[in-house]
C-alpha cells in the first residue's frame, strides 16, 4: 500500500536512486548501509514491486523505480517549498511585537525599536509606556509579549533577564548652591525637599528604600506621575529630584539641570526584559528578546549615558 510509505523511506530511496549506490546514499545521509537497505526493502514492500534490480555489481532502477523516483523528487520539492513558507510564517518578517515598558525605559525603548525595525523590516509594534505597578498587573494577566522594567518582584513566576545598568542620580537646577559642592554628605539631603515620582513607580520605590537604608527621612514636597514632570518641577525650583540618568540626555546637554555629586550615589538599578514563566514567546518576541539582551546596552551608552 502506497499509503504506508513514509517520508523517510522516500528520502532514502531518492538518494539511492540518484547515486545508484547504497554505499554513497548511506554516506550522504549519515546512515549505515544496512539501515539504507532496510528502508528500501520496506518501501518496496509498501509499493508491492521491486524498485531496483541488481545486474552484476551494479544496481538499476526498475520501471516502478523510475516512476517512484519521479514522484519522490516532486514530493521532496513540495516539502521544501512548504518548509520555506512555514519558516517565513515563523520568521520575524511579518511579526507583530506587543511590549510594555517602564516610563523611565521609554527614553531608550523607542531607539531600540527603531534599530530593531531597521534590521527586521516589516515588523510592527505596539508599545505601552507605563509605570511599574501597571507593568506588574500586565505581567499578572500575561497581557504582553515582553515587558522592560526595573527588578521584578520575587513572588511572581517570571523569567527576568538583566541587560543594562540603570543609575539613579540627584538632579538640581543649575543655579542651586549644591551644584558647586563636591562629595556632598548623604545627610545633607535631609535638609532638602524632593519632588518625587508616584508611589507605583519603580523610581520612587528604589528612592524610598535607599533613604531608609541610609537612615534618612525623605522630605517630599510634590508627587508627579512622569519623569518629564519631575524634571520640569526641578528646573522650576520646586525641589531636588531623583531620576534615572537615562531620562536626562537633553537637559544635561542643554545645561538645564545638573547632577549633584552626593555620597553613595548613584542608586544602582538594572533593566530587565521580562515575561511570565512558561510563556511561549512568538518568533518576533524571541528575536527581540535576544536583540535586547545582546545589543541594547550598546545603543544606549552611545546616547543617554554618554552625556552623563
Ligand atoms: P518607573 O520604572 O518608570 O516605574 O520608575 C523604572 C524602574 O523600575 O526603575
Amino acid at each position: 500500500m502506497l499509503m504506508n510509505v513514509t517520508f523517510r523511506q522516500l528520502r532514502v530511496f531518492e538518494a539511492v536512486a540518484r547515486h545508484l549506490s547504497y554505499t554513497q546514499a548511506a554516506h550522504e545521509l549519515h546512515l549505515s548501509q544496512p539501515a539504507v537497505s532496510m528502508q528500501i526493502r520496506q518501501l518496496e514492500e509498501n509499493v508491492g514491486l521491486p524498485l531496483f534490480e541488481q545486474i552484476g555489481k551494479k544496481i538499476y532502477l526498475t520501471e516502478a523505480g523510475h516512476e517512484m523516483f519521479r514522484y519522490s523528487r516532486s514530493i521532496a520539492e513540495q516539502l521544501e517549498e512548504a518548509e520555506e513558507v512555514i519558516q517565513q510564517l515563523k520568521g520575524v518578517h511579518r511579526g507583530h511585537l506587543d511590549i510594555a515598558v517602564a516610563s523611565t525605559a521609554n527614553y531608550f525603548a523607542t531607539r531600540l525599536l527603531a534599530a530593531f525595525a531597521r534590521r527586521y523590516p516589516g515588523t510592527t509594534f505596539s508599545l505601552d509606556v507605563t509605570n511599574r505597578a501597571s507593568l506588574l498587573r500586565q505581567l499578572e494577566e500575561n497581557a504582553r509579549d515582553l515587558v522592560i522594567m526595573g527588578k521584578p518582584p520575587g513572588d511572581m513566576p517570571l523569567v527576568a533577564e538583566s541587560f543594562m545598568d540603570n543609575p539613579l542620580v540627584v538632579v538640581a537646577p543649575p543655579d542651586h548652591p549644591l551644584t558647586r559642592e563636591p562629595n556632598i554628605p548623604f545627610e545633607r539631603l535631609a535638609r532638602e525637599t524632593f519632588v518625587v515620582r508616584e508611589a507605583g513607580s519603580g523610581t520612587f520605590i528604589a528612592m524610598e528604600r535607599f533613604f531608609e537604608e541610609h537612615g534618612i527621612r525623605l522630605a517630599t514636597g510634590m508627587e508627579l506621575t512622569s519623569n518629564e514632570a519631575i524634571k520640569q518641577a526641578v528646573e522650576a525650583g520646586l525641589g531636588l529630584g531623583i531620576v534615572s540618568i537615562h531620562t536626562l540626555e537633553l537637559e544635561l546637554e542643554a545645561g538645564r539641570l545638573a547632577v549633584l555629586d552626593v555620597e553613595h550615589f548613584p542608586i544602582l538599578r538594572h533593566w530587565y526584559v521580562v515575561h511570565r514563566e512558561g510563556k511561549r514567546l512568538s518568533p518576533v518576541a524571541q528575536t527581540f528578546r535576544e536583540f535586547v539582551l545582546g545589543e541594547a546596552a550598546g545603543f544606549v551608552s552611545a546616547g543617554a549615558l554618554g552625556s552623563g
